[in-house]
């Protein structure tokens, strides 16, 4: 009989988001609205689309495996040097790199409780132990977290704002962790919701490339460029550790498609303002609605919002499916009463809350 590594064995698959397609095939309705992983609801940039249009007879060639020139456009832009950048098949792959490139059996990673829930699978596919850090403010707890280095810890991986709580963590506090944190443990800063964070206090982790400390800033063009479908995410770090990283990296993972979308979608500053401002009146509006049926949710920074039900969430979720409404339920990290609500159109936004108010009798 096949036997997978033990700690393979034991991993729960990563739940995705309903598709609209497979919704409306099952319980036979039409014009269902999913708003429920974190994607661009404006669509792709026009420019990304066009440049896709204009390559797709290449695609019997083989993409540019060092990413050449999306790699110095956005070296420019971040105002680091190409040697600091590494891609992935989307930032899930570049956080799947770190594990693999520094992590192995025994080694332990500290991840907040409800931390984006990649960060433990990745951990214990290459056998290694996360260190929970419990969250019960839904926000991850540096403090506690640097607490829980130890001898065997390789990795500490942090999103901000995180998913899927919709939290953020501070300048102040990522810099008290950063002043304390051995240089020789990776510092994963997960940023792809970074795009839309309207906040003083909210950190850049570019910031501290140079501090001398292992810090590995991973981004996406899956969220604000809305490219999700291609596949496209970047990790900026020291030039040794993303050569390390580029040992571990397949050949070929960036899809050429993805290349060229990305190299045009950067030029497509229209497309991402417009995105960051439906995003902020979608917020606004959600949250004042929330507040008004005195819903309670975790305060978010980002693109989407965890509500708290105070009960089971799936009877409220799958009513919420017949009236064609798409959300996420997260009992996969823990969240037992919760669901999570991306900001949509102002259309979608007020679909949703039509609905929640029907399916909770409000
Ligand atoms: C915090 C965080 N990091 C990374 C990702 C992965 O994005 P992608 O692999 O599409 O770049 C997501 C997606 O939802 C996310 O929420």
């Amino acid at each position: 009989m096949i036997k997978p590594n033990e700690y393979v064995k034991d991993l729960i698959p990563y739940v995705p988001g309903k598709p609209v397609e497979e919704l409306e095939r099952e319980l036979g309705i039409r014009d269902a609205i999913k708003i429920a992983s974190n994607e661009n609801p404006l669509g792709p940039s026009r420019l990304a689309i066009s440049a896709v249009e204009e390559v797709l007879n290449k695609v019997n060639r083989y993409p540019d495996g060092d990413t050449f020139y999306l790699k110095h456009k956005l070296a420019e832009r971040l105002n680091v040097k190409p040697e600091n950048l590494i891609f992935g098949n989307g930032s899930n792959e570049v956080i799947e790199i770190v594990a693999r490139t520094f992590m192995k059996t025994g080694d332990e990673a500290v991840i907040g409780e409800f931390a984006f829930i990649v960060f433990p699978i990745v951990t214990q596919a290459v056998g290694a132990k996360a260190n929970m850090s419990p969250m019960p403010e839904l926000t991850n707890n540096l403090r506690d977290m640097y607490s829980r280095i130890t001898s065997k810890t390789k990795a500490v991986f942090i999103a901000n704002p995180n998913n899927p709580t919709g939290t953020m963590v501070t300048r102040d506090e990522l810099e008290w962790f950063l002043d304390r944190v051995p240089g020789n443990i990776i510092v994963v800063v997960d940023e792809a919701y970074f795009d839309y964070v309207d906040d003083p206090d909210y950190p850049n982790s570019l910031n501290y490339l140079n501090l001398g400390k292992s810090i590995v800033t991973v981004r996406t063009f899956s969220k604000i460029y809305g490219l999700a479908g291609l596949r496209l995410g970047y990790g900026v770090s020291s030039e040794e550790i993303v050569s390390y990283m580029n040992r571990v990296r397949e050949p070929f993972n960036v899809n050429s498609l993805a290349q060229v979308a990305a190299f045009a979608a950067l030029d497509d500053k229209e497309h991402v303002t417009k995105s960051r401002e439906i995003n902020r009146i979608g917020l606004k509006y959600l949250t004042k609605e929330l507040k008004k049926f005195n819903l309670p949710f975790a305060p978010s920074y980002t693109n989407f919002i965890l509500m708290d039900l105070g009960s089971d969430p799936i009877p409220v979720y799958n009513a919420l499916l017949w009236e064609g409404v798409i959300v996420r339920p997260v009992l996969n990290y823990g969240l037992k009463t919760h669901i999570r609500v991306t900001i949509g159109l102002p259309e979608e936004n007020e679909r949703f809350i039509r609905a929640i108010k029907k399916v909770l009798g409000l």
